[in-house]
């Protein structure tokens, strides 16, 4: 086999959590479910946080449970240990752990200083362990934050230190609010992957300014595999000014695709997905590939 990247789906967590009207749970049981009959292998189906916080998310468990389990990985992400609770309650393979890089965005996200969820991680994870549950860590604002602006490497690298000295290796640097470029994205995955050879790292990267696709493609040059990625482009985070949408997976899809690297999605299924996602949603997707089509016909796994 040639090439390969991994894509986490995120529709069902970042997507869903910026949709301010309610999207019925049936809806979002058949989205998920549609992703993953197009070959989509690990799901970040939704969040255990607080419903006031997060009240799209509030059917949280209700979703998981109808899931369509092959060989997928279901992922929820969590705030806090009661949330790592209550999603490992409800049979998840793994839980992604949010913290933000940026003081600011980690307190107006979650009401607690980077120090606070430092600690309460290193709980969360032992709590992980002993129920054989998988933990990520979820990097918010690592290439920059919508209140602090930008910063220096060092800063992320410090959280990582951290997090490694509690025995956590799995990291998803992300891009919370669309202020990366190319050069930034291969400066600080370089800088990672080389002090932190023992740590996996994968990118959560939106299109905000329209750099999502460009910086996805930086990263994969710098050696990143694996990437997150939502139906459509929708998504966002509702406590950051101004968030727009993730890497559309569909087009991600399509561009690894015609690259002739693996993805063991199913792109013109995945196509199909967002169709039926703006049905659902009821008004027109940022998604290109959904409008103009495969570039070429004839696909791999097509
Ligand atoms: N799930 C459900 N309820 C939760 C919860 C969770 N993970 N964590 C706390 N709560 C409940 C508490 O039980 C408490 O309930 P009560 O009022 O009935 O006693 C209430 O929420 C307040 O608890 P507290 O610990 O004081 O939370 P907070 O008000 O400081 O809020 C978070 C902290 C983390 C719960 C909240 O900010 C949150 O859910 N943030 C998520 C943000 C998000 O999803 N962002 C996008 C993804 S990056
Ligand atoms: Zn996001």
């Amino acid at each position: 086999m040639g090439d390969y990247v991994n894509i986490t789906d995120v529709t069902g967590r970042d997507g869903f959590q910026m949709e301010k009207d309610w999207i019925e749970t049936q809806d979002k049981i058949d989205v998920i479910n549609s992703i993953v009959y197009s070959g989509v292998k690990r799901v970040e189906v939704t969040s255990f946080v607080s419903p006031n916080a997060i009240p799209q998310l509030k059917d949280a468990r209700q979703v998981i449970e109808k899931i369509q389990e092959n060989n997928i990985e279901i992922i929820a992400l969590v705030p806090n240990m009661i949330g790592a609770e209550n999603a490992i309650d409800a049979n998840v393979d793994g839980i992604n752990v949010v913290i933000s890089i940026s003081e600011t965005h980690n307190k107006k996200n979650i009401n607690k200083t980077v120090e606070e969820s430092l600690l309460e991680i290193a709980e969360i994870n032992r709590f992980a362990k002993k129920n054989n549950t998988a933990i990520n860590i979820g990097l918010g604002t690592t290439f920059g934050c919508p209140y602090e602006g930008l910063y220096e490497v060092d800063k992320v690298v410090n959280v990582i230190k951290r997090l490694m000295e509690e025995g956590i290796n799995n990291f998803n640097l992300a891009d919370t609010t669309g202020m990366a470029n190319p050069l930034q994205i291969t400066h600080f995955v370089n800088t990672v992957k080389s002090l932190f050879p023992d740590a996996q790292f994968s990118l959560h990267l939106h299109n905000t300014r329209g750099l999502g696709v460009v910086n996805l493609y930086a990263g994969y040059k710098a050696g990143i595999r694996n990437f997150d990625a939502a139906l459509g482009g929708i998504g966002g985070c509702p406590f950051a000014p101004k968030a727009t949408g993730n890497v559309c997976l569909e087009d991600i899809v399509h561009m690894f695709e015609l690259m002739g690297v693996y993805t063991g999605i199913h792109t013109r299924k995945i196509i199909e997905s967002a169709k039926k996602l703006e049905k659902v949603l009821g008004y027109k997707l940022h998604g290109q590939v959904m409008k103009s089509g495969l570039a070429v016909g004839t696909y791999k796994n097509d």
